[in-house]
């Protein structure tokens, strides 16, 4: 078993360039399937979110190849619509396949699916927007059977602005001739590389608002993307650096105006640099945050809320979250309480008693982002930490621990024969 042994202490300070964005790079994967010849993806992420997502692809039958960061996919080949098994039930993205496969093969079976443990992540939205395109489906054991043989455009109206559905609805839509419409549909960052991605593959896709509007039915080429940086591994760097103090700057990153004025109210420094990247300083003690949301885009990011618990466990004063968007996201708090933290649950809301250092213990990640949080707990807590659980960081995480030791952090990685 693999462990993060995190010396304390530190302050970060350095240069840092942010890895490719793993949300969305996976919808774009899902995208490879549809229309004509091969894809190129560079700067995609080498994680184990998208090596599952490229066995999928190969299950299928398309033909994968990897040289480090680039990715070629040419789906020609692929005449599969099955991805029962392994990689597809782990991962939560593999329902991304049931919109992409229903468009390009009109049937698709896949298991019910994966992903973190942060809640009860229904796909019932998933499913009532592709029966509004005519889809059909049956549930037997842990598969999903979908029928797509009279899919039609049309108007679809989700019931919360969830991602995946979203991405799905237009993966579904993007080949089906006529007008489809995606009303209240999620506004994340990601989704718009989707809508580029396939406009330059010679897709009509137009986001007015929170609707998509899809001109269906065009062909879609093959074409060379670069995925954009990780907004998500962005943000947990620059919470590393306002727990533990310093200075850094991402090259290709700028924090969003939410972000920022998350990292200023907590009294860091930020300024953008004029080639996308961005110069973050924090001087002293991060301040608490008085009350603080999650919510969908443009809104606070879930993704970052463990990692913002972790600096509000240092912050001077009280500090309130609430998570409005997966109910279990507040696993991480039992971890950070090992390591001395005052964190009150109660529901939603946890109320968070800052303290100047919080003391080194064993931990295990409750899951992705958690163990993200983890991490920057460990560099401001007094002594060595040891993190285990490393297979959920490196789901999302190229490589957490080297990324920060360049920032002068004291980490390494250690094999252990015990459990
Ligand atoms: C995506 C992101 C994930 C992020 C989340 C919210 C990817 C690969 N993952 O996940 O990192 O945390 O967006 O920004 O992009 N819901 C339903 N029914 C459904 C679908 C969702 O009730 O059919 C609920 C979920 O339980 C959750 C909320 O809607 O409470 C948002 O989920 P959603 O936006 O769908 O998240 P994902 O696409 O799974």
């Amino acid at each position: 078993m693999e462990k993060l042994i995190v010396t304390g202490g530190t302050p970060l300070q350095g240069e840092i360039s942010i890895q490719g964005s793993k949300n969305a790079v996976l919808p774009i994967l899902a995208a490879c399937l549809l229309g004509e010849g091969p894809c190129e993806l560079e700067n995609c992420p080498e994680i184990k979110d998208v090596e599952d997502t490229l066995h999928i692809l190969r299950k299928l039958g398309c033909q994968v190849n990897q040289s480090g960061k680039t990715v070629r996919i040419d789906a020609e080949t692929a005449a599969g619509y099955e991805i029962i098994g392994g990689e597809a039930a782990r991962i939560r993205s593999s329902v991304l396949f049931l919109g992409a496969l229903l468009g390009k093969m009109r049937k698709a079976v896949l298991p019910k699916p994966g992903g973190c443990a942060i809640g009860k992540r229904p796909i019932d939205l998933h499913l009532a927007a592709l029966e509004r395109l005519g889809a059909a489906f049956s549930c037997e054991g842990e598969a999903i059977t979908a029928e797509g043989n009279r899919l039609h455009c049309g108007t679809i109206r989700l019931g919360l602005p969830s991602v995946g559905a979203t991405e799905n609805s237009i993966l579904a839509a993007v080949l089906l001739p006529g007008e489809t419409r995606i009303e209240h549909a999620a506004q994340e960052p990601e989704i718009d590389e989707l809508i580029r991605f396939l406009n330059l593959r010679g897709g009509k896709l137009q986001r007015m608002g929170d609707a998509i509007v899809i001109e269906g039915g065009r062909c879609l080429h093959p074409v060379r993307f670069r995925i954009a940086s990780d907004r998500i591994v962005a943000g947990t760097y620059l919470f590393a650096a306002a727990a533990a103090g310093g200075e850094l700057h991402l090259q290709n990153y700028a924090a969003d105006q939410t972000l920022a004025g998350v990292l200023l109210q907590m009294g860091g420094i930020c300024r953008a640099d004029h080639l996308g990247g961005m110069h973050f300083q924090m001087k002293h003690r991060p301040k608490a945050l008085p009350g603080i949301r999650t919510a969908p885009y443009p809104g606070f990011p879930t993704d970052l809320q463990s990692p913002l618990m972790a600096v509000c466990a240092r912050a001077d004063g009280q500090s309130r979250i609430w998570e409005t968007v997966f109910e279990s996201r507040f696993r991480t708090a039992q971890e950070l309480q090992k390591m001395g933290a005052e964190i009150f649950v109660q529901g939603n809301l946890a109320t968070i008693k800052g303290k100047a250092r919080l003391h080194a213990a064993s931990l295990r990640a409750p899951d992705l982002r958690g163990g993200a949080a983890l991490v920057v707990a460990a560099l401001f807590a007094e002594g060595i930490s040891e993190i285990s659980g490393l297979e959920y960081i490196s789901r999302g995480y190229e490589d957490i621990g080297a990324d920060l030791c360049l920032l002068g952090a004291k980490i390494r990685r250690h094999e252990s024969e015990t459990r």
